[in-house]
């Protein structure tokens, strides 16, 4: 009898036994829910780098080392350029690797030179492409670059582009450039002719546009700037500094792409982290310094970023802000804390970065009268500071927590805080452990698990200290505002991948997020912010999976995790109401929160099991409207969205019968956000 008594109780805990549950609902809130509940953590990244020698530095670097899981892929979230590789920046001259992703046009040799060969750009920029037109040259010849593993052209847009050229002393430059899109079958698609000024010996920029008169039938479209062979033949041309651009983002210049920013958009975020995340800096000499990501392109250098490959700068301080502008959402912006997976700042070498970091967050709210980085921000046409949630300092801490108990953290935050009293600084190591002083007021931290974890813990924050401290998403299984399910096995979470790590998320993944999150609203008043992470997954190069949103030259593939995200984010009310609790044991979970100005209760339900479950929910309220609308997720437990099947689970809009008391059903492996008018 107790044997059967214990099985039926095991089945149910799993969530395969079917089970009826009653929630009372309190009409009084407990607490309000942040605006910035739910925002995008993102770092980088203009893919910029030969696709050989990134494997190979994969293998070697010392993040990889530590975390042999970030060998497995290459992980890229481009967002906007469409040629790759477009200035040269950071490649070794005169190899072929330079040459990534550029390939010659007819009877054309190509050569990444140095200044040594002929003057560059700029200082940033010191690498030029030199063209050498052979002596028997004939028809259209000259370069051919085949973007981020392909373009995407489309005949309703205009293609911004430019390039610098000049040919050598005592030369003269003879006919005239075409630059084109062309099919992977050479047709033309695009094309603009420019004449070449015969005097350019010293770099000459020219800027063209064009609109495809066709729709290729594929993304395996190339740019080529090419001359007639015959009037240059034996003719030296050097190149820099090339771009081609779609429209973008409400009319940036080097701005977004427009698909993926409006599917951020969307989701209406409460906030955007940026620029990481461990693209924060692999090396000292390495870490993402402001000062080189703003101003004209050609001054800035570009920078191996962490993950590995080259990223152009391109988009810089001053995209993020405006980008997060465009959107309408707020900053948690990161600041170099001294560390890298490369090395750690001695205490006595320490004031040179924080004054980079005080520069930094001057350019974002400064005053342009009091600050020559505020002014400089100024100059670039935004007088007004950027909104800033929060600073983050560092990422990932943990990984040297004494030096950032020791000085790194009093340091950093001693001085700027004094510099900015109204700034307030995020701590990134694990919660309490080392103490720091002063103590953080906001902690970040990280969670990468499997979907069961998340499920099993969605009371973590219940437990935790109301002392002040708020925090940016924390598990405590690593401790670590980033979190998803990214395995199945627990084993694969921080050693080598192994069968268990996911490609995409998941649907069993995204109810266990979702379990989770109803946790983060039930501790709003200590969590301030959530992010899922990574955001962003080039198909055809990505370096870690899964990620929320995944996207090639031409689409873009929303996960179930993204959807459900969006339900949350759209819905997250203003208020807390306490309910009856969940079973910190089941497999279905809740919270209640309420949008005030429209008397909306709005209840989130994820049943993480495979059972379906009956709720009863008992309203507080003298009236409730008759009528409810449910958006509902719900798909098999290992279902994906994927590049082949984008649409195999989204979410669905329906109604049901409310009342004071209403019953509602949750089938297995499903997400529900409620609304009922009550009042
Ligand atoms: O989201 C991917 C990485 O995971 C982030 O860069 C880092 O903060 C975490 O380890």
């Amino acid at each position: 009898m107790l044997f059967i008594f214990a099985s039926i109780l095991s089945l149910i805990i799993s969530g395969v036994v079917a089970q009826n549950l009653t929630i009372t609902i309190n009409g009084t809130a407990s607490h309000p829910i942040p605006t910035t509940m739910y925002g995008w953590m993102w770092e980088d990244i203009n893919h910029n780098t030969p696709q050989a020698s990134r494997r190979v530095e994969m293998v070697v670097c010392t993040r990889n080392v530590r975390n042999s899981y970030y060998t497995e892929r290459q992980w890229s979230k481009l967002f906007r350029a469409v040629l790759q590789n477009r200035a040269f920046q950071q490649v070794t001259p005169k190899t072929s690797a330079a040459l990534y992703a550029w390939s010659s046009f007819g009877a054309t040799t190509l050569t990444v030179v140095d200044k040594s060969v002929t003057p560059s750009l700029s200082t940033a920029l010191p690498n030029s492409l030199q063209v050498q037109v052979a002596p028997n040259a004939s028809g259209q010849i000259g370069v051919s670059n085949s973007g981020y593993f392909g373009i995407n052209v489309n005949p309703a847009w205009t293609y911004t582009g430019s390039f610098y050229y000049k040919v050598p002393a005592g030369t003269k430059a003879k006919g005239q450039f075409l630059a084109a899109l062309r099919s992977s079958s050479g047709a033309v698609l695009a094309s603009k002719s420019i004449t070449l000024n015969p005097s350019a010996t010293s770099w000459t920029q020219v800027t063209f546009n064009f609109k495809p008169i066709a729709t290729p039938a594929d993304n395996n479209n190339v740019f080529t700037l090419t001359v007639d062979g015959a009037s240059t033949a034996g003719q030296t041309i050097f190149f820099s500094m090339f771009s081609l651009f779609p429209p973008t983002f409400k009319n940036r210049p080097n701005g977004m792409r427009i698909d993926l920013a409006e599917a951020l958009q969307a989701t209406k975020p409460g906030f955007f982290r940026f620029p990481g995340g461990n693209n924060l800096g692999q090396s000292i000499a390495g870490r993402w310094n402001w000062r080189n990501t703003v101003g004209p392109l050609i001054n800035r250098p570009g920078r191996l970023g962490d993950w590995t490959y080259i990223n152009t700068d391109g988009l810089g301080l001053k995209e993020y802000l405006d980008f997060l502008e465009d959107v309408g959402m707020p900053s948690i912006m990161a600041i170099w804390a001294g560390y890298s997976f490369g090395g750690t700042v001695p205490e006595n070498q320490m004031a040179q970065y924080i004054q980079e970091a005080s520069d930094q967050i001057n350019f974002v709210i400064g005053d342009p009268a009091k600050s020559a980085a505020a002014a400089l921000r100024a100059s670039l046409g935004h007088p007004a500071p950027y909104p800033l949630v929060a600073v983050e300092v560092g990422n990932e801490d943990f990984f040297a927590s004494d030096t950032y108990s020791a000085y790194r953290w009093p340091d950093i935050v001693g001085n700027l805080s004094a510099q900015f009293p109204s700034v307030q600084f995020m701590a990134t190591t694990n919660v309490g452990s080392p103490v720091l002083k002063p103590k953080p007021k906001l902690y970040d931290v990280h969670v990468y698990q499997t979907p069961t974890w998340f499920a099993q813990n969605s009371f973590i924050y219940d437990s935790f200290p109301r002392d002040g401290t708020k925090y940016f998403e924390v598990g405590l299984d690593p401790t670590n505002g980033e979190f998803a399910a990214i395995s199945t096995n627990p084993n694969d979470l921080f050693g080598a991948p192994s069968d268990g790590r996911l490609l995409w998320p998941t649907v069993a993944g995204t109810v266990g997020e979702a379990a989770f999150m109803t946790g983060l609203e039930r501790n709003a008043d200590i969590v301030f912010a959530a992010s899922y992470a990574p955001l962003l997954q080039h198909i055809n190069g990505d370096q870690w999976t899964p990620d929320l949103i995944s996207f090639d030259a031409k689409n873009v593939y929303k996960s179930t995790s993204y959807y459900m995200q969006q339900m949350f984010s759209l819905n997250k009310g203003d208020e807390y109401l306490p309910s009856t609790l969940p079973s910190k044991t089941g497999t279905v979970f809740w919270s209640v929160t309420r949008r005030i100005a429209t008397k909306e209760v709005l209840i989130k339900i994820s049943n993480t099991g495979s059972a379906s479950s009956s709720l009863t929910f008992k309203l507080p309220f003298n009236t409730v409207s008759k009528t409810g609308s449910a958006t509902v997720l719900s798909g098999a437990q290992n279902a994906s969205n994927t590049p082949t099947a984008p649409n195999t689970v989204v979410p669905k809009s329906s109604s049901f019968t409310a009342a004071k008391t209403f019953t509602y059903n949750v089938p297995g492996f499903s997400v529900h956000v409620l609304s009922v008018v009550a009042s």
